[in-house]
């Protein structure tokens, strides 16, 4: 056993784990800059007192649409800094965090200029008049609404924001609205759309070379020199290409790779698959925690099916696809072991469902098969770790 001398001695790998944070902002965000250009030329009309237009920010998940945001709002915060333009104000909000409403998105923000309105009580009129208060004393609000898609009353929200600059003098409300969904905008009165959707951008998935470019920018920042291997951000740049074009993912990747090659003092593909391997199973972990039991069970029933199967040397081509009927007869079994009751066919097909949204399987429907129509099901991921973690739960139960 190493003596905790010698390991405190052993130089890290890791010059800077900051900057592998999921919450650090790079100063320079690669494949991004004309997005940044286009928002900085919206928005910078505001330091000249006019309005400028709302702007909607959509995106897959990880595609730099928070960091992209919170880079520009730095970045004007600077500007106005050294103009001395008090009236300009940046205030940035994510819905997910509590303000899913008109009225707690709007408190929120009246808060932050109104200390006042801590003390909790203000109904939305008077919230709203101070709202009014505020724009007539010149100020120019440029507010960014991050996963705004789960603002339930976002109708009478653009309604208001609408309203209020109608109804002021001076100043000015403005929008930034930010989401990796874009089903919510059918739900939209067509009106509160064309407020909302008055300048529009979409960030694309990365590809595996911009995401090898970013990684490359971390690695440089946040390791040693030369402890990364380029074939193991090869690697992780190709894996995320592939999934997602996530780059939160491929940082993931990064950092957990870094923590698995950190003994060896390098990083090489063999850390990244073992990265790849701990990252899955976490995701699989979070997703598996939330169900409830009997769905827990038929999961484990899809990944002991699925574990047979690999196992079995006869002819296999599906890609370890079973028919629906075989995983329901087989979860039956299985719950009779473990003296549960299993639900009927009709809650299973609705299980299947629900498990698919989670990506903890993927079905397809099959017209060509020898019992005719049928749904197949495939587990989405490694049946190892599902069988790990459902029987820690079924243990402890
Ligand atoms: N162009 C880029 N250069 C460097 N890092 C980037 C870039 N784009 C994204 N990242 C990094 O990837 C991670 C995810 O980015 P971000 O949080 O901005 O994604 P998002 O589009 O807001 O995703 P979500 O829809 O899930 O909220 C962050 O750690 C961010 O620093
Ligand atoms: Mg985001």
């Amino acid at each position: 056993m190493e003596s905790i001398e010698k390991l405190l001695e052993k130089p890290s790998i890791f010059k800077d784990r900051r900057v592998l944070s999921p919450h650090f902002i790079p100063s320079e965000l690669p494949y991004r800059e004309e997005h940044i250009k286009k928002i900085l030329r919206n928005l910078a009309v505001v330091l000249r007192g006019e309005k400028p237009r709302n702007i909607f920010i959509y995106g897959k998940t990880g595609t730099g649409k928070t960091s992209t945001i919170k880079h520009i709002i730095r970045r004007l915060e600077e500007f106005k800094q050294t103009k001395g333009m008090e009236n300009i104000k940046m205030f940035y909000l994510n819905s997910r965090m509590m303000y899913n409403s008109r009225y707690r998105i709007l408190t929120k923000v009246m808060k932050s200029y109104y200390p006042e309105l801590e003390k909790s009580g203000f109904g939305l009129t008077y919230v709203y008049e101070k709202l009014v208060e505020f724009l007539e004393e010149g100020n120019h609000l440029v507010l960014t609404i991050d996963e705004i898609d789960v603002v339930k009353d976002l109708d009478d929200l653009v309604y208001t924001i609408t309203r209020v600059n109608d109804e002021v003098e001076k100043g000015s409300l403005s929008v930034v609205g930010i989401s990796n969904k874009l089903s919510f905008k059918q739900n939209l009165d067509p009106r509160s759309r064309s407020s909302l959707f008055e300048e529009e951008l979409v960030f694309p998935p990365y590809n595996a070379s911009q995401l090898k470019k970013i990684l490359m920018q971390r690695v440089e920042q946040g390791f040693v020199k030369g402890v990364v291997s380029e074939g193991a951000i090869s690697l992780i740049a190709a894996i995320t290409a592939q999934e997602n074009g996530d780059a939160r993912y491929a940082l993931k990747l990064l950092l957990k790779a870094g923590e698995e090659g950190e003994e060896e003092g390098r990083v090489e593909e063999k850390h990244v698959k073992k990265a790849i391997e701990s990252v899955e199973h976490d995701l699989a972990e979070e997703a598996i925690k939330t169900l409830p039991i009997n769905q827990q069970i038929l999961l484990y029933s899809i990944a002991k099916m699925t574990l047979a199967n690999k196992k079995m040397t006869t002819l296999t081509n599906d890609g370890n696809y079973f028919f629906s009927g075989d995983v329901y007869k087989y979860y039956t079994k299985v719950c009779k072991e473990l003296e549960k009751k299993p639900k009927s066919s009709r809650w299973y097909r609705e299980y299947i469902n629900e498990l698919e949204n989670l990506g903890l399987i993927s079905s397809i429907f099959t017209g060509k098969g020898i019992r005719g129509h049928t749904r197949l099901i495939k587990l989405g991921i490694s049946p190892e770790g599902v069988i790990k973690s459902i029987e820690k739960r079924l243990k402890r139960e």
